[in-house]
């Protein structure tokens, strides 16, 4: 089998929100650096990047670096993506893909660890993430599906600005600090929130709405889910959180949703048995865990669940879980290196 410290990885996108998070990740578990290439666009080209007290130069993404990697964790815009992933897929590399490009093609598995490794089993060369908003979700559906059948979520998202890339973090910081200039958002974001996130569609969802929507039912095998969001920016640098109302089969103890959230892998619940009363994203930031709290039932119906959670978009909502997606790859033997 082989071993993760093997294996030539490629960070593309290493000096965008995600890609940063990825190296961070690799040099926590002090993975070779000579088993590690950056990539970024012609900007960073010849840049150095710190990694364990040494540096790595960011390469020019071409055919002929990019095929040295066996495995590409990919954090660009979709449309960089769709050009450079195949050129790794055709020389035998993997590519792990944080974009949206591929995620709802057939043949590409779109994978939460915790809920479906098992589709990895039937990859083409390319793996897909989900989106920073559905990860968390899906998970705490796929908690409660262990003791009943989740029929309907309605969720209101709060978005960390970090959600849509590096600059926007940067343009949050610059208004708070007085300059009032907006590059990325249409309206001003310190100080505000907006129920918009990606375009509007002709339905009136927005298309951030419309991939919590079918990517959940892909993650979850479950084409009847039903999951009506509203996705919101709010003026949080790191962290989206999720106002979720579940509806069930059947009615459930509140002791019976607590047991089955804090038995899943990779969510805490936080009350006020816990350092917190409920998830923030001050406290989510920089956490690998999905934090849920404000468990409570609907007043009228015994088969909703309401919570709140918290979970860092950068961390289990892209980089951890793609380099989580790696680590299954590894122990299901789906990675040959020569
Ligand atoms: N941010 C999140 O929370 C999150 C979560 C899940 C998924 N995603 C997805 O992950 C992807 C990256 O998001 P991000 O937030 O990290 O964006 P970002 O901060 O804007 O970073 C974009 C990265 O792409 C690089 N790049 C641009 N053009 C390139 C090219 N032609 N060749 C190679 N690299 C190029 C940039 O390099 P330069 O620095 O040289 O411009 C930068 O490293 C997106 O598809 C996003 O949808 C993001």
């Amino acid at each position: 089998m082989t071993k993760l410290s093997d294996i030539n990885i490629g960070i593309i996108g290493a000096t965008g929100a995600v890609g940063v998070e990825a190296l961070k990740l690799l040099e926590k578990i002090n993975h070779p650096k000579n088993k590690i290439s950056l990539f970024a666009s012609e900007r960073s080209t010849g840049k150095l990047v710190e990694y364990n007290k040494d540096k790595i130069q960011i390469l020019e993404a071409n055919e002929d670096n990019l095929k040295k990697i066996d495995v590409g964790l990919i954090s660009v815009s979709s449309e960089v993506s769709e050009n450079l992933a195949p050129i790794i897929v055709n020389n035998g590399g993997i590519v792990i893909d944080d974009g949206s490009a591929f995620r709802m093609k057939e043949e590409v598995p779109l994978v939460v660890p915790e809920i479906n490794e098992k589709d990895l089993d039937f990859h083409k060369g390319i793996i897909s993430i989900p989106n920073c908003t559905t990860t968390p979700m899906v998970m705490a559906i796929d908690a409660l599906n262990k003791i009943c059948k989740v029929n309907k979520v309605i969720v209101s998202t709060y978005q960390a600005v970090s959600g849509t890339g590096k600059e926007a973090v940067n343009e949050l910081k610059n208004q708070l600090s007085g300059d009032s200039k907006m590059n990325v958002y249409d309206y001003k974001i310190a100080n505000n929130v907006f129920p918009h996130v990606d375009d509007f569609l002709e339905d009136g969802f927005t298309k951030e709405e419309h991939k919590m929507i079918n990517e959940s039912k892909k993650i979850l095998h479950d084409p009847s889910l039903e999951i009506i969001p509203t996705c919101v920016r709010v003026p949080v640098k790191i962290g989206h959180s999720e106002s979720l109302c579940i509806s069930t089969d059947r009615d459930l103890s509140i002791e019976d949703i607590n047991s089955s959230l804090s038995n899943y892998s990779g969510i805490k619940i936080l009350d006020n048995s816990t350092d917190l009363p409920y998830p923030m994203p001050l406290y989510s930031e920089g956490k690998d865990e999905v934090f849920v709290g404000r468990i409570r039932k609907s007043p009228n119906n015994d088969r909703e669940i309401n919570l709140w959670l918290s979970c860092d978009n950068l961390l289990k909502g892209a980089a951890l879980n793609a380099l989580q997606i790696l680590e299954s790859m590894i122990k299901r033997d789906l990675i040959k290196i020569n």
